[in-house]
């Protein structure tokens, strides 16, 4: 084994803004419309769910976007995060590849989403707002806005998708050591929740319905705002942190990546790694491959349509053009509760959609063989959403085996799985098993796709 395992970066050289994509883009982005009327929507409009600064971020003609100090400040507790050469995977496998993974799961909470609650909270904080309220899958996004809205003084509530609640009560005993009340969804106690309740009192939950929750309590009390942890613009923004620190990490060992790889859910980890190497793309036609992975069982990219959607359940938030099962696709309770989400981000599906962007889909048991192998040669137990990046890059490593052909991988390692060793246990006893979802329930749900005046 020679060179270097990990490749640090200091303190100092911590990149200080943020890489917006969307002035480099082929074209601009398609508007969100309004959920009412259809109409694209004014900043006024989403004045009621976010703060100025973010509604600003998520159209900006900016192509960086200096991260505030004090942000700065907060991200030192955990940033740079390592890049990790993984040579006893490579081993393992017997690849030529060079495999790398960036470490997200070095955060307190346990993965990259704190690059942007931190960021979301303090842009609040400095606009007046009291109390933050989001929802959670796998209660992932809930811890890491809980750390950040304590960090600022704010309140923060937490509706998770009832199935994750159960089968990860200690994910709710972190939000809670951080301050934020957590509420199980679908809950008594919101419109959305009673409605969905009442035809389904066994609901499982799911991403769609606890949006749809937050954004009642959101919009109904001036002091509350609400937060977002994925898919919308300004939130891959400030993930891009992660590729940023990763180009550098990559010129000190004088390599460049032939392949990016991250899984999906709403799309967030996967650009925050990947839009700063999109940029060599874009601008200079650099060759690189960028594969954005998903689960069989909630295949929004590899078998959803490219249209105008609700992004939560009930209708009440904006909508926005991206890849879509339907605003009422209810995916089954596979153990990536993070990768359970009807939609995509608006940005990554427009690059899927003009090539850049290859989508794959597995089942959940092969991902759990990779997650193994992984934990056993590496060391760190990947987040059953990390792992489906992980079994893409195995999957990338033994082609370069076949082909005979070396490339260097990169992947992104978005979360440890500290807190699902339940799904860990049912791969070992054998219960887990692959759930593909019916393409007959994938037509039902999008005959329910909102109706958009046509584009100018
Ligand atoms: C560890 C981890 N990875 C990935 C995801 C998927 O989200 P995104 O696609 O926004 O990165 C989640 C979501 O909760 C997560 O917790």
């Amino acid at each position: 084994m020679t060179g270097e395992h990990k490749i640090l970066l200091s303190e100092r050289e911590l990149p200080t803004a943020w890489y917006n994509i969307i002035p480099d883009l082929d074209r601009p982005p398609a508007p969100p419309r309004h959920p009412a009327t259809g109409k694209p929507l004014s900043p006024e409009d989403l004045a009621v769910l976010f703060p100025m600064a973010l509604i600003q971020q998520e159209a900006s003609p900016e192509r960086f976007i200096p991260i505030p100090e004090p942000v700065l400040d907060v991200y030192r507790i955990w940033r740079p995060t390592p890049l990790v050469r993984a040579y006893r995977l490579e081993q393992a496998l017997g690849t030529p590849a060079h495999i790398y993974y960036k470490n997200e799961s070095v955060s307190p909470a346990g993965s990259h989403k704190p690059n942007t609650a931190v960021p979301q909270a303090y842009y609040n904080k400095i606009e007046g707002t009291k109390r933050l309220v989001t929802e959670t899958g796998a209660g992932q996004w809930g811890s890491a806005l809980s750390m950040a809205c304590n960090f600022f003084g704010l309140e923060c509530k937490v509706f998770m998708v009832k199935v994750s609640y159960q089968q990860k009560p200690y994910r709710r005993s972190l939000m809670q050591t951080w301050g934020a009340t957590v509420v199980p969804s679908p809950s008594p106690e919101t419109a959305a929740g009673r409605a969905i309740l009442e035809k389904d009192p066994n609901s499982p939950g799911s991403l769609g319905i606890a949006i749809s929750e937050a954004v009642e309590v959101a919009a109904s009390d001036p002091a509350t705002h609400y937060s977002l942890g994925s898919v919308l613009n300004h939130v891959l923004l400030h993930q891009t942190i992660i590729g940023e620190e990763a180009l550098k990490q990559f010129a000190l060992v004088g390599e460049y990546p032939d392949v990016v790889i991250g899984c999906v859910g709403g799309g967030s980890n996967f650009a925050g790694l990947a839009f700063p190497f999109m940029r060599g793309r874009l601008q200079e036609g650099r060759p690189t491959r960028f594969i954005a992975v998903e689960p069989k069982a909630c295949p929004s990219l590899t078998r959803g349509i490219y249209a105008y959607d609700f992004g939560d359940t009930v209708g009440l938030t904006p909508l926005v053009k991206m890849h879509t099962l339907g605003h009422n696709f209810v995916p089954s309770g596979i153990h990536a509760g993070g990768l359970r989400y009807h939609g995509m981000a608006p940005l990554v599906s427009q690059l899927v959609v003009s090539g850049h962007i290859e989508p794959v889909a597995y089942g959940q048991v092969e991902v759990f063989e990779a997650a193994v192998l992984f934990a056993r040669t590496e060391g760190i137990i990947p987040a059953p959403e990390t792992a489906h990046a992980v079994r893409a890059a195995v999957d990338e490593a033994l082609r370069a085996k076949e082909e005979g052909k070396p490339r260097v991988i990169v992947f992104n390692f978005s979360g440890h799985g500290h807190f699902d060793m339940a799904a860990y246990d049912s791969y070992f006893s054998g219960t887990l098993v692959n759930h593909e979802h019916p393409q007959e329930d994938i037509m039902r749900a999008l005959e329910d796709l909102p109706k958009v005046p046509a584009e100018a």
